[in-house]
């Protein structure tokens, strides 16, 4: 039987891509569409406005009316929005895809809570190839990491909201946790002025914003006389999308619990 999916934050480029990714695939289908309260697109069909034809269901704020047709909730939404998404989705035994990034300790604090009750895949990047990235962070951390400058670039579209992205935390938080640093102690986001030479045990962070990039990370490691970079690029979003409802075919078979995307690959 096909998966039923919920697509929060349908009206939203994630969304419309997550519609289309469902629509191709026959193991899921999608039974609800929810946008937040106020939104000019409430009660359009979501197939018409992720431009892929009518699917039959009009777009809603109420995830309460719609949760017993969905048995996995995607939300890739705002992260001011995600706390209460969540709630709903505890009350409703609906079990969470959760792509959203920016998020608070509190929210993060929330899934943590939520997972106890309700199935919850969290990943702040959901793409195969970032996720492959992650393990071989930890190859290059355990071998040179202490003996070089390690430095984060990012690079986003304009409309990205938060940064630097979620992605690219967790790439540090990867890079540190195998080094033994605190990412929280160590990170140092963009520079300017007169900084002082570098610290050796810091962890640098830089962000680009412009025009319509859809994701780059680089991880560099840099010594005296060579560097190794780690690079993925993204160039659809699609590559998302196909992560998430992976993860929820993955989730279906859940009852509880937090898992990340290595959990869904196998990767651990
Ligand atoms: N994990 C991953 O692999 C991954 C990949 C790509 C993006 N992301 C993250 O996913 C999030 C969405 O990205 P995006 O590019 O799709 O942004 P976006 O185009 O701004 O989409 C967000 C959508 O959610 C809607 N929304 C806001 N509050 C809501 C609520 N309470 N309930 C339902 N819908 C609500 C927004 O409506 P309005 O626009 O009208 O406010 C918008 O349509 C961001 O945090 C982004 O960083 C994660």
């Amino acid at each position: 039987m096909a998966v039923r999916v919920g697509v929060c934050g349908a009206a939203g480029r994630m969304g419309k891509t997550i519609l289309e990714v469902c629509n191709d695939n026959e193991a899921v289908e999608v039974t609800a569409a929810i946008e937040y309260s106020g939104s000019p697109m409430l009660g359009l069909d979501a197939g018409e406005v992720a431009g892929i034809g009518k699917l039959n269901v009009n777009i809603t704020d109420d995830i309460q009316s719609v949760a017993d047709q969905v048995d996995v909730m995607i939300d890739f939404t705002l992260a001011t929005s995600v706390s209460a998404n969540i709630q709903k989705c505890v009350l409703a035994k609906c079990k969470m895809v959760i792509g959203t990034t920016g998020l608070t300790q509190s929210d993060h604090d929330l899934i943590k809570n939520a997972s106890n009750k309700i199935a919850i895949v969290f990943a702040p990047n959901m793409s195969i190839g970032v996720n492959l990235c992650f393990k071989l962070l930890e190859i290059a951390a355990k071998v040179i990491g202490e003996d070089t400058d390690i430095e984060i670039i990012e690079a986003h579209h304009r409309h990205k909201k938060d940064a630097p992205s979620g992605t690219a935390l967790h790439m540090g938080e990867v890079v540190a946790n195998t080094i033994g640093r605190n990412l929280k102690e160590c990170a140092v986001y963009g520079r300017e002025g007169i900084t002082g030479v570098r610290d050796k045990k810091t962890i640098g962070f830089e962000t680009i914003r412009a025009g319509d990039i859809i994701g780059d990370h680089t991880v560099m490691f840099a010594a005296d006389g060579e560097r190794v970079e780690i690079t993925h690029k993204a160039s659809s979003r699609k590559t998302f999308a196909n992560g998430a409802v992976r993860a929820a075919q993955w989730l279906s078979e859940k009852k509880s619990g937090l898992f990340d995307m290595q959990d869904v690959l196998d990767l651990k």
